[in-house]
């Protein structure tokens, strides 16, 4: 019988340059630079340029592809419409998803699969998500969209069009920084369904909404939200650890712990424990980082399971306003440019992704007419 590999666990499918993940040593690096080093400084438009091309751009690049993605910022009217018709107690990701999706309908490359069209819409997916997240945050309370700011980045435009004043540079610098973190992360869920649409030579935008669909789920992007609902519920610093003792006890999962390729913290996590502290200390508001560092010591005493990217992205996220449902879409607005990405990288030396499964179901039965069952 041929060996099962459940969740494709330890296969590697695949050559890429784009992202590589030591599980062991707690290392990730995009084309060749580790995270901390981006974190520290680079921006999100720097690492943007670096997943599509492979290298850190020169000065005029940069600014090049800073006004494209400005230039591109503004979504198609007929999509915004959309938007504001949606029901508005849905979850922002049932119409994120579809919203990608629409947008392709208004797309002038749609269904050019050239390099040059493909890195086109690469720039509109990953300028215009940004807009459509922001405006599902508002326009749910009621509220009008905001339009994009020409002169801010991608990070503090999406405060700005989110809560319609400017954030402060501080404010901006984690949204960027937590940007860097989610843009790219290997094989994982959702880019895995980006590439396997990607290669059936289906267009980008529906490689994406595979990617988007996929990254919705609790066990993946989904989580940051989780673990911000497990943190209100908790409710004070002293409550935490007993919460998660139970959840152990009843052999439930923490949200935000654990992975399926890091044994050791993951390096994203390290970034996001520093930002959560200092966002938490700088607004007043410390009990949501102190609330996480009891979790935290209480899974790695008991389970020795570490934290992932989005346990101390919630904490963080939550402290800078952002609505606690918005924080997938936010993970989408970043992960969009590690996704493009990989699609072009499939595109450019495609196989059809199609793996085996050992049948288990039963064999040589017979027909038999509905009446006679
Ligand atoms: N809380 C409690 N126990 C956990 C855990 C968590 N968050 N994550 C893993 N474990 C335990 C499992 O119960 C299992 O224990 P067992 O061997 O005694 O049965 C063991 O650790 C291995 O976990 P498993 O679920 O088999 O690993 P996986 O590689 O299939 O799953 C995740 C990885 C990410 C799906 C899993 O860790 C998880 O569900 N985490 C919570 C969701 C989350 O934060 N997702 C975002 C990932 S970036």
């Amino acid at each position: 019988m041929t060996e099962v590999k459940l969740g494709l666990q330890g296969v590697v499918i695949a050559e890429s340059q784009i992202c590589s993940v030591d599980g062991v040593g707690g290392k990730l690096m995009y084309y060749g630079f580790d995270i901390h080093d981006l974190a520290a400084n680079s921006t999100f438009e720097e690492v943007v340029f670096l997943l599509w091309n492979g290298r850190l751009p020169k000065r005029e690049e940069l600014e090049a592809l800073q006004k494209d993605l400005v230039d591109h910022r503004t979504v198609a009217p007929e999509v915004m419409d959309l938007l504001k018709e949606f029901p508005r107690d849905q979850h922002p990701m049932e119409a994120l998803r579809t919203l990608v999706s629409a947008l392709s309908l208004y797309d002038p490359d749609a269904e050019d699969m050239s390099v040059e069209a493909n890195r086109r819409k690469a720039t509109r997916l990953t300028a215009q998500i940004g807009t459509l997240v922001a405006a599902l945050g508002r326009v749910r309370e009621g509220k009008e969209p905001v339009a994009p700011d020409p002169t801010l980045n991608h990070a503090a435009n999406f405060l700005y069009m989110l809560r319609d004043r400017a954030p402060d540079p501080e404010e901006a610098r984690s949204v960027d920084v937590a940007l860097i973190l989610h843009a790219d992360h290997s094989f994982n869920a959702s880019t895995f369904a980006a590439r396997v649409t990607a290669s059936t030579l289906s267009d980008m935008h529906s490689a994406i909404t595979s990617a988007i669909a996929t990254l919705k789920g609790p066990l993946h992007g989904g989580a940051n939200e989780q673990v911000m609902r497990m943190l209100l519920e908790i409710g004070s610093v002293d409550k935490a650890e007993p919460y998660a003792l139970r959840l152990l006890e009843q052999k439930r999962i923490v949200m935000g712990f654990g992975h399926r390729v890091y044994h050791t913290e993951d390096p994203r996590a390290t970034v996001l424990r520093k930002m959560s502290e200092n966002l938490g200390k700088r607004a007043g508001k410390t009990a949501w980082f102190e609330m996480s560092r009891k979790i935290e010591q209480l899974m790695i005493r008991e389970k020795n399971i570490n934290a992932n990217v989005d346990f101390y992205s919630a904490s963080a996220y939550y402290v800078l306003g952002i609505p606690v449902d918005l924080y997938t879409p936010v993970f989408a607005m970043s992960r969009m440019s590690g996704w493009t990405a990989h699609v072009m990288e499939q595109y450019a030396n495609n196989k059809l992704i199609r793996p085996l499964a050992e049948y288990t179901g039963p064999k040589n039965l017979t027909y038999v007419p509905v009446d006679k069952r």
